[in-house]
């Protein structure tokens, strides 16, 4: 079963598990952890998909219960009921969980320390699902875009069709993932677990799919892209600035590099 059904990495995954139960908020709301259960309960799942989260960053500083709830402590709960029902949980966590100095890339077993209350639930989520012992594939990913839902590409492309100036943040490196992406390889993975036919075994894995790029870069392909199928944009310039003179409630790691020490291609 997934938790999540309209979410990007849902949605995405939607269109692989086509006879998977997907449970939105109305049914397993993770501020109520009764719910949550209930329906753990109810379907017993061999594998449990998390795709929910308290994504919005910048409120999450302000909504702090919630966030954690959701991010952190919920997430624990259902490893908890992974753990005493000898069931697999895939559960996602992000690049905010470091404290982006450097340059250099993340590794699994870099330290984390996140700057931001959204990176300190998501790395309480992760923490309590290890604490249970269960049987727990955790994905980092980073930058997430895709067709639907809220994301940076969306964002541009509207703003571009609406002003004649766009600033972008060029000091914030990381790469892009697109949810499907992310779909294809959790499908690959529940696959492979249905069959008992495991390459790599339950631990904290980085996913990434594209080169290290800045959110300025980002923009620059997106605008490029729409240029050539002919859309029409009102923007005449595309201005690179620092995070300095982007101020947002919530900081923002500079060096959001995720690597991986496991080989590029062990869930692919
Ligand atoms: N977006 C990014 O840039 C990014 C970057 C790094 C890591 N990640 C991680 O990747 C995973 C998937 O992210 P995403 O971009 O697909 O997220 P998303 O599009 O923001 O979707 C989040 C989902 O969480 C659900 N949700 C929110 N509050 C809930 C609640 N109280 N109870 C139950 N469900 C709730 C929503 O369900 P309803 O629609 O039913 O309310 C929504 O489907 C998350 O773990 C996220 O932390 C995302």
């Amino acid at each position: 079963m997934v938790f999540g059904k309209n979410g990007q990495v849902a949605t995405a995954l939607s269109h692989h598990l086509t006879e998977t139960p997907f449970l939105g908020s109305d049914t397993a709301n993770f501020l109520e952890p009764l719910s949550v259960l209930k329906s753990l309960e109810l379907i017993k799942p061999k594998i449990v998909i998390n795709a929910s989260a308290y994504t919005a960053v910048d409120k999450a500083e302000s909504e702090r219960d919630a966030a954690m709830q959701i991010n952190g402590t919920t997430p624990g709960l259902i490893a908890n009921w992974c753990k005493e029902n000898d069931a697999y949980l895939i559960h996602y966590s992000t690049d905010y969980v470091f404290q982006g100095d450097g340059d250099h890339s993340w590794t699994e077993d870099s330290p984390t320390n996140p700057i931001n209350w959204y990176g300190t639930t998501k790395l309480q989520g992760e923490n309590a699902i290890r604490e249970s012992g269960c049987k727990a594939y955790i994905f980092r990913i980073s930058w997430v875009y895709s067709p639907w839902g809220n994301n940076f590409p969306k964002t541009i492309l509207r703003l571009a069709k609406e002003r004649e100036n766009l600033n972008i943040v060029n000091d914030q490196w990381g790469a892009p993932t697109d949810a499907r992406d992310v779909a294809k390889v959790t499908a690959n993975l529940v696959k492979n677990l249905t069959k008992n036919n495991v390459s790599a075994a339950p631990g904290l894995y980085h996913l990434r799919f594209e080169d290290f790029q800045t959110w300025y870069d980002f923009a620059v392909r997106i605008i490029e892209q729409a240029r050539a199928k002919g859309e029409g944009l009102t923007l005449k310039s595309l201005n690179p600035i620092s995070s300095e003179q982007f101020p947002t409630p919530a900081k923002r790691p500079k060096n959001s590099r995720l690597d991986t020490k496991h080989p590029k291609n062990l869930f692919t």
